[in-house]
């Protein structure tokens, strides 16, 4: 049985945005940001705290956190891959942070420049001063049904990565498929792994569109009991660790399908779909949203 609501987790402003080659204008950001705090949606992911050297887009992450507005009941949390990123992230007022961890070596190494068991030890770290600071932690486990790196990613080690995580405390594990390569067979075989070690009311699932899998794999998912769904305006995004890869699920299309299915997000579809076409104007490039294709007339 579906759910009879879903927290669909908006990360455009941060997955979308990270991977653009030009400097998006920061009152552009803020812009999006204020927008998408009007549609209903209850979390923004907002920006990272990683190092500007890596990825040059989010170098104005204080500026975000400092120029948005902040509404009451929406939580805007924001990317920390280690203790240096979480003290940067609270000291420019982040309420709630996430840390991004992997199922694959190769991809870890590239991403963060770590082992997986490294980047556990850093998670702990962030954990640590999370917990002390009552600062709630969401844990992303990337290349959850694929690598760019080492091709196909075993279900087991996906549960081992994620059970870890959850049991250092995170609050909800975000199941990324980073290069949209899954199906719904896939999906159904990893979340059935998953299942057994985090239950089922503390799982997301992060799916890009790549291989135009992702509503196919997020109604699996839906069916399986999952509630959150990560998505991203106009389709926005990518990893910059993972070259070919393309945007997230739209949020409009989303929220159009769980519309279709009666499925509550309370997001307005209409502000939605404005909300995409400014950032598509601002950054002078077509929606990815097929409802948004479709009702523009284009
Ligand atoms: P490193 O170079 O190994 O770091 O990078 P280091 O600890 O050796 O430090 C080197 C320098 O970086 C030092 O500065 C540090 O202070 C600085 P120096 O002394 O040389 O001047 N530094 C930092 N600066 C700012 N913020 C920080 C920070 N940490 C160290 N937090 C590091 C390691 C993790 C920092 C780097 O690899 C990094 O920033 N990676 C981020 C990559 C990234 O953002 N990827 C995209 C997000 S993940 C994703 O998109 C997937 C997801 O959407 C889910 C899915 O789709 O699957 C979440
Ligand atoms: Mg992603």
């Amino acid at each position: 049985a579906f759910p009879k609501r879903v927290k669909v987790v908006e990360v455009g402003p941060r997955d979308g945005l990270q991977n653009e080659k030009n400097v998006v204008p920061t009152p552009v950001k803020i812009n999006l940001i204020n927008m998408l705090s009007e549609t209903g949606l209850q979390v923004i992911e907002a920006t990272s705290f990683v190092s500007p050297r890596w990825v040059p887009q989010m170098a104005d992450h204080t500026e975000v956190m400092q120029g948005i507005n902040k509404l009451p009941g929406i939580s805007y949390p924001v990317l920390t891959p280690n203790l240096k990123g979480f003290q940067a992230a609270v000291a420019a007022g982040a309420k709630e942070v996430s840390i991004f961890g992997a199922a694959s070596e190769l991809f870890t190494k590239k991403n963060i420049n770590c082992s997986i068991e490294e980047s556990l030890e850093r998670f702990d770290e962030v954990m640590k001063a999370a917990r002390a600071a009552s600062i709630p932690v969401r844990g992303y486990v990337s290349c959850v049904l694929g690598c760019p790196y080492e091709g196909k990613i075993s279900a087991a080690k996906v549960a081992e990565v994620s059970k870890k995580m959850y049991s250092m405390g995170c609050y909800e594990i975000s199941l990324g498929d980073t290069i949209g390569i899954g199906t719904p067979g896939s999906m159904k075989e990893m979340l059935t792994a998953v299942m057994k070690e985090v239950p089922v009311g503390a799982l997301a699932v992060h799916c890009h569109d790549t291989y135009g899998q992702a509503l196919a794999n997020i109604l699996v998912a839906l069916q399986m009991g999952v509630s959150v769904v990560d998505a991203s305006v106009a389709g926005l995004g990518g990893c910059p660790y993972a070259q070919g890869a393309s945007g997230n699920v739209a949020t409009e299309d989303l929220v159009y399908m769980l519309n279709g299915l009666g499925i509550h997000t309370g997001v307005d579809l209409q502000k939605l779909m404005d909300t995409g076409t400014f950032i598509c104007n601002a950054l002078n490039r077509r929606t990815n949203s097929k409802v948004s294709q479709a009702t523009c007339r284009l």
